[in-house]
């Protein structure tokens, strides 16, 4: 498997990616309030293990440790979330001086050491008080993210200039309030699709006070979308599929380019959208880049009795897995690479997570050798690297994660970090793929400095 390093612009930022929630600790430090997940993880049966973010990879206290790594790695470019209980504790009002004093420091940190800091405003840790009065189902929380929004922008807008506003709203909205697997855990379908849209309406708004507040910020969503491939050619799964497709993908992407939500499902959920009169025109507003997580592809059938969309997942046989169960499929980062740019015209693109979990065997010198998520690496790139030959306008990847953390429901136990973490003595080791990685941003940048 080899990289096309050539078709990378020059410029290519090489990152690693991490999460508030999942790598802090530090919850009930210098003001921070709790967050849906801090409810949701310490409710009984819900986390495997009954793992929680407690202390999770104390991030908070060893932030200048985990920039050595990235400076190991050779990374250039670090994408981090804000935890809106840390900054705004009170969901809306006053700021949390010492909140923001912690990125304050942990950007100059990055800027430092040569990284460039890629900010995301909400990666799933909704203010608890918000949740109590009513959460994502309700327009307020969309108006008091951008509140939240205009506070983290004045801050370190001085400095920062590459800006998300959400990472992954499915997530948020399907597997929070429709299946329930996470934060807040509501099985509720009306609730889901109230979220759904009171997100992308967040977003909207916050785009407008990122902008307000930073006139070079470069804004941007970031997408968890699949591939989907009916599991037999029977017309009923076919349309199964593509209502998988509606679910996972369009509902998501439509909205933010101008096109409104899909008719198609619109019909399928049969819940009427809170909309109000200028609302899709916000959510539409054009943004700079485009940011894709790409993790697995979906097989579906119909499902005529099943939930909202009416498909079952089908796992398919005698194909590799990684340790989350999740196909492996590098095509499809590819596939997905050029669909947003030719289907959706996008601008500018970003890998901004993608990765692989895989049960990892320490040896007793503290190294550990992952080969298989070292092949899943170097796949996922040149599918990327291939896309990228072909006219995607691929400007930078992002490994999901700098550091073994906190897998949401999974606790623990699935480790994706390109750094190990060992929870009981926070000692931090560069795994085999995190120096592959090294190896591959090396190359690139000979290739860089040899056409100069
Ligand atoms: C994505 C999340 C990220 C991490 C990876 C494995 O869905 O954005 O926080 O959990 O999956």
């Amino acid at each position: 498997m080899t990289i096309d390093f050539a078709a990378l612009p020059q410029d290519f930022l090489w990152g690693t990616a991490t999460s508030a929630y999942q790598i802090e600790g530090a919850v009930a430090e210098d003001g921070r309030s709790p967050s849906i997940w801090d409810t949701f993880s310490h409710t009984p049966g819900k986390i495997a293990d009954d793992d929680h973010g407690d202390v999770a990879c104390d991030h908070y206290h060893r932030w200048r440790e985990d920039i050595g790594l990235m400076r190991q790695l050779g990374a250039n470019a670090y994408r981090l979330s804000i935890s809106w209980p840390r900054v705004v504790p009170g969901g809306d009002g006053p700021a949390n001086p010492k909140g923001l004093d912690f990125y304050d420091k942990l950007i100059d940190g990055l800027l430092e050491a040569g990284i460039t800091p890629s900010v995301t405003l909400y990666h799933w840790d909704l203010p608890q008080v918000l949740q109590d009065r009513g959460g994502w189902p309700e327009r307020e929380t969309a108006e008091h993210f951008a509140a939240y929004a205009s506070v983290v922008a004045e801050r370190l807008g001085d400095r920062v200039t590459h800006w998300a506003t959400l990472n992954e709203p499915l997530c948020s909205a399907w597997i929070g309030h429709l299946e329930g697997k996470m934060a807040p855990g509501l099985t509720d379908l009306t609730a889901a699709v109230r979220a759904s849209y009171h997100l992308l309406l967040g977003h909207g708004l916050a785009v407008q006070a990122i902008r307000a507040a930073v006139p070079r910020a470069e804004v941007g969503i970031v997408n968890n979308l699949s591939t989907v491939h009916p599991a037999t050619d029977r017309p009923e799964d076919i349309a199964a599929a593509h209502r998988m497709d509606g679910h996972t993908n369009r509902w998501w992407l439509d909205p933010v380019h101008g096109r409104g939500f899909p008719a198609d499902m619109r019909e399928v959920y049969g819940v009427e959208l809170p909309e109000q009169p200028g609302d899709l025109r916000t959510i539409g507003a054009p943004l700079d880049w485009l940011g894709l997580n790409y993790y697995f592809p979906a097989t579906v059938s119909d499902d005529p009795n099943g939930p909202a969309p009416h498909v079952r997942s089908v796992r398919r046989d005698g194909v590799p897995r990684t340790g989350m169960d999740w196909e492996v499929d590098a095509s499809g980062i590819e596939t997905l690479l050029l669909r947003l740019t030719d289907e959706y015209g996008a601008r500018r693109l970003y890998v901004t997570e993608n990765g692989s979990a895989y049960p990892d065997i320490v040896r007793p010198d503290g190294t550990v050798d992952d080969p298989e998520r070292q092949a899943y690496l170097t796949g996922h790139l040149a599918a990327c690297a291939s896309a990228a030959r072909k006219g995607a306008p691929l400007a930078g990847y992002f490994a999901w994660s700098l550091l073994d953390n906190f897998e949401w429901a999974y606790g623990y136990d699935k480790r994706f970090g390109l750094v190990h973490v060992d929870y009981r003595t926070q000692a931090r080791t560069i795994k085999g793929t995190g120096r592959h990685y090294a190896e591959i941003i090396r190359r690139h940048r000979e290739g860089v400095a040899k056409a100069a």
